[in-house]
């Protein structure tokens, strides 16, 4: 059954998703975790360049750029719709950098990143051990890659922490969007890593977010 629902998930969110995906994202549930996502990925590196895979409507490159201007941010996006969001977001941003690509063939050059981000977009990809091994390509060594989605089994302590934050109404409905979308295990997350070039990980959650922390070399 989750083989099949992943098989018939759309990869890249199409128009008029695209919309309302970028309205959704500007409520006060999104903003908060692109803002615990943007603190907590600047505790790992706040210079050099940043690449975010699947970046959407780039509000997490927007969160970054007001805490750190200087910081070159690349997004990428498989939707050309998504694409066309992100552009118009980031228009006049000079330090922002939006391009259409895959995670499994990522269109910029070995080594090249300082960090590597993804928020709520890997439970999309089709071919993910290949989407982290370009991950791993085009980070510098040594450099960490922060891969934050949601999961199946969100420990209750977290959903009450939100049920607290949010009120219920968008508790139950974020833990019935995890019914229909086929998020992966945090086990499941983990035992794909071992298929990677990362080979492990270590993981925490931020919010509702689960994060997988890798590291090259
Ligand atoms: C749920 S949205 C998350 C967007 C953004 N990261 C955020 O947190 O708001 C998932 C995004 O990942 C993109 N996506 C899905 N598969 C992808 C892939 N293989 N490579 C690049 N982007 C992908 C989709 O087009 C969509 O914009």
């Amino acid at each position: 059954m989750l083989s099949f629902l992943k098989r018939i998930h759309p990869e890249s969110i199409p128009w008029p998703g695209s919309v309302f995906y970028n309205a959704l994202s500007s409520t006060v549930i999104f903003q908060r975790h692109y803002e615990m996502a943007a603190d907590d990925i600047l505790s790992y590196c706040k210079q050099g360049s940043l690449l975010d895979v699947g970046t959407g409507p780039a509000r997490l490159l927007l969160k970054l750029h007001q805490k750190v201007p200087q910081m070159k941010l690349v997004g990428i996006d498989s939707s050309p719709a998504m694409v066309v969001k992100a552009k118009e977001n980031t228009a006049g941003v000079e330090s922002i950098e939006i391009k259409e690509g895959n995670a499994d063939k990522i269109p910029f050059d070995d080594n090249c990143f300082d960090i590597v981000v993804s928020t709520v977009s890997m439970h999309h990809w089709k071919h993910p051990v290949a989407g982290l091994n370009e991950v791993y390509r085009v980070l510098k060594t040594g450099g960490f890659a922060l891969v934050y989605d949601l999961v199946s089994d969100t420990p209750q302590s977290i959903l009450a922490d939100c049920r607290r934050e949010f009120g219920k109404f968008k508790t139950t409905l974020f833990w019935l969007h995890s019914f229909e979308e086929p998020f992966y295990s945090q086990k499941s997350f983990q035992a794909l890593i071992q298929s990677t070039l990362f080979g492990n990980c270590q993981t925490k959650f931020l919010g509702l977010m689960y994060c997988l922390i890798l590291k090259k070399g």
